[in-house]
C-alpha cells in the first residue's frame, strides 16, 4: 500500500501549463460516474454529457436520483434542466442510488460529496470516507485501471491520507497500479455554473502519476487544453486559497465602502478607479509570499487609514490586522535566525526593497536591530548603501524618525561591508532580503556549511538543501 503524499514530479512546485500531456490511453471518450449529485455533481453530469461523455450519477438521496433520471434539475441553476433533459434523451445520462454499480460500469469516478464544517470547525470527512470506501469495494474485482477524481474542497493532504487509504483498503489494490487519483478542484459559481463549466477560470489537476494526469487532461481537452498540472496537495490548497482570496476581496471592498461613506466619498467612484489598475492592484504583483512590507508609503498609509476609520468610529478589522500580520512576518524572520543561536549573521539587502537606498521602515533593519540587542555578531551588504555618500543622511533621518533604531544606525557604518564576498566570508547564516542575481549567485556558490535564510524566494523552485530555509515555503 502506498504511504507517500503526491508522488508526481510536479510535487516539486513546478506546475506547467501544457497541452502536451493530453495523450490519454482511453481511445474514445471514457465513461464517468459522479458520486454526489449536489451543485457540483449535477452540473458535471449535465455538462460532460453535453460534450458526449456517458455519465452515471450516484447519490444516496433517492429524490435527487429520480430528478436526474427524469432529466430534471434537482437545483436552481440556469440552463441545467435543459442539459440534463437533453442528456437523458440522448441516453448519455443515468442515475442510481447504487454507488458501487455506478463506479463498476465506468472508467473514471468523480467524487463530489459534501464536506460540511465539522463540530470543531474543521472539515467533516464522513461523506468523503463513505464514498471512498464504496469506490474501493466497486473496483475490487473490476478489471483494468480506474481513475478516482476528487472534486470536494478539503484540507491539503486529504486525498492522499483519507481517500487513497480508504480505496486501497476496500479494494485491496495499490495506488498507481490498480487505480489512479487526481485532485481536480471545482471553481464554478452557483447561478452561472453551466457558463463557468464551459469557460472555466482555470483547470487545475493534481495527480498521483503522469498516467492519471493524462487521463483527466484528456477529459478536459474540449473545454481547456491548457490545464495547470501540480501536486495533489497544491491543487487541494489552491481551492481553499482561492475562496479565502474572494472572501478577502469582498471584505476589503466592504471596509472601503464603510469608510468612504463615513468620509462622504463615493466608494464606487474609488473602486471603479481601483480596479482599472491591473498593473499593481489586480495583478500578481504583491501576491507572492515573501518578507514583510516596509518603505515610506505602505506602513504609513495603512496606519493613516486605520486612524481615519477610528476617528469616524468605523470598524475595519481587515485593515487593522495588516500591521499586526506584517509584524508577525518580521518575527518569523527573527525566529528563523534564532534557530542558529550564537552564529554570525550576514545580511544581503538592508534597504526596504531592491534598487533603492531608502531605509524607511525597512524590515531588514528590524532584524539587524534585534541582532544588536542580542549581542550577535553580524554584518551586511547593500550595493545602494555607500556609507561615505548618501547613506549617512539616511542614517541621520532614521535616528530621528525611528528612535528604537538609533543604536543600529550608529553601528551601521561598521557593520556594512563593501562586498557580498566579505559578508559570505564573515557569517555562518546568510539572510537574504532582496531578490538580486548577484545574491542568487552568492547563495549558489556559498561554502556548504553556511545556512541561508531566504526571505524573498530567490529561486522558482524550493532549493532541496539541508542548509536552505525559506521563510514561507
Ligand atoms: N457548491 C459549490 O458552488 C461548490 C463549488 C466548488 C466546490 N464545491 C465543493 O464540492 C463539494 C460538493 O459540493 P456541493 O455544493 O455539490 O454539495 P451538496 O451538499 O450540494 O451535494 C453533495 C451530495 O452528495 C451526496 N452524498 C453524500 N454522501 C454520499 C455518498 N456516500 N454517496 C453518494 N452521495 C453522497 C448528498 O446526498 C448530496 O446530494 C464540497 O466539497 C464543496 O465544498 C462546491
Amino acid at each position: 500500500m502506498s504511504n507517500s503524499a503526491g508522488a508526481l514530479e510536479t510535487d516539486k512546485q513546478t506546475w506547467v501549463r501544457t497541452a502536451d500531456i493530453i495523450n490519454s490511453e482511453f481511445a474514445t471518450k471514457p465513461s464517468i460516474s459522479v458520486i454526489g449529485l449536489g451543485y457540483v455533481g449535477a452540473v458535471s453530469v449535465a455538462c460532460f454529457a453535453n460534450l458526449g461523455f456517458r455519465m452515471v450519477g450516484a447519490d444516496v438521496v433517492q429524490a435527487k436520483v429520480d430528478s436526474i433520471s427524469k432529466g430534471q434539475s434537482p437545483i436552481v441553476e440556469e440552463g441545467l434542466g435543459e442539459l440534463l433533459n437533453d442528456g437523458v434523451t440522448r441516453g448519455l445520462i443515468h442515475a442510481t442510488t447504487d454507488v458501487e454499480a455506478a463506479v463498476r460500469e465506468t472508467d473514471i469516478t468523480f467524487l463530489s460529496v459534501g464536506t460540511p464544517t465539522a463540530a470543531d470547525g474543521g472539515c467533516d470527512m464522513t461523506y468523503v470516507r463513505a464514498a471512498a470506501q464504496a469506490i474501493g469495494r466497486a473496483i475490487k474485482d473490476k478489471p483494468g485501471y480506474h481513475l478516482v477524481v476528487m472534486r470536494c474542497s478539503v484540507p491539503p493532504g486529504t486525498t492522499m491520507s483519507v481517500v487513497v487509504p480508504e480505496v486501497e483498503q476496500a479494494s485491496g489494490k495499490d495506488l498507481d497500479t490498480g487505480f489512479g487519483v487526481c485532485f481536480n478542484p471545482e471553481f464554478l459559481r452557483e447561478g452561472v455554473a453551466v457558463k463557468d463549466f464551459y469557460n472555466p477560470p482555470k483547470t487545475v489537476i493534481g495527480a498521483s502519476s503522469e498516467r492519471a494526469a493524462a487521463h483527466l487532461a484528456g477529459v478536459y481537452r474540449l473545454i481547456d487544453d491548457k490545464v495547470l498540472l501540480c501536486s495533489i496537495t497544491g491543487a487541494e490548497m489552491v481551492k481553499y486559497i482561492d475562496n479565502v482570496w474572494h472572501a478577502a476581496k469582498v471584505t476589503f471592498a466592504n471596509e472601503v465602502g464603510r469608510l468612504c461613506k463615513a468620509v462622504e466619498v463615493d466608494s464606487h467612484e474609488v473602486m471603479n478607479i481601483f480596479v482599472e489598475d491591473t498593473k499593481l492592484n489586480l495583478s500578481p504583483y504583491y501576491l507572492k509570499p515573501g518578507f514583510a512590507f516596509g518603505g515610506s508609503c505602505l506602513p504609513k498609509e495603512v496606519r493613516a487609514v486605520e486612524h481615519l476609520a477610528q476617528a469616524y468610529q468605523i470598524h475595519t478589522p481587515l485593515f487593522d490586522s495588516l500591521m499586526r500580520s506584517n509584524k508577525l512576518q518580521i518575527e518569523e524572520g527573527l525566529r528563523m535566525i534564532r534557530n542558529f543561536p550564537g552564529k554570525r549573521v550576514g545580511f544581503l539587502g538592508v534597504a526596504f526593497k531592491c534598487d533603492t537606498d531608502d531605509l524607511r521602515e525597512s524590515p531588514a533593519l528590524e532584524l539587524m536591530a534585534a541582532m544588536l540587542e542580542e549581542d550577535r555578531e553580524f554584518c551586511a551588504f547593500d550595493p545602494n548603501l555607500q556609507v561615505e555618500k548618501s547613506a549617512r543622511s539616511h542614517f541621520d533621518y532614521m535616528r530621528h524618525a525611528r528612535p528604537h533604531l538609533a543604536k543600529l544606525m550608529d553601528q551601521l557604518p561598521e557593520v556594512l561591508l563593501p562586498s557580498i564576498e566579505q559578508v559570505v566570508n564573515n557569517c555562518d547564516v546568510l539572510v537574504v532580503s532582496h531578490a538580486r542575481d548577484d545574491y542568487r549567485d552568492a547563495v549558489r556558490m556559498r561554502p556548504e556549511n553556511i545556512h541561508v535564510i531566504d526571505l524573498v524566494r530567490l529561486f522558482p523552485n524550493r532549493l532541496d538543501e539541508a542548509t536552505y530555509h525559506g521563510i514561507s515555503w
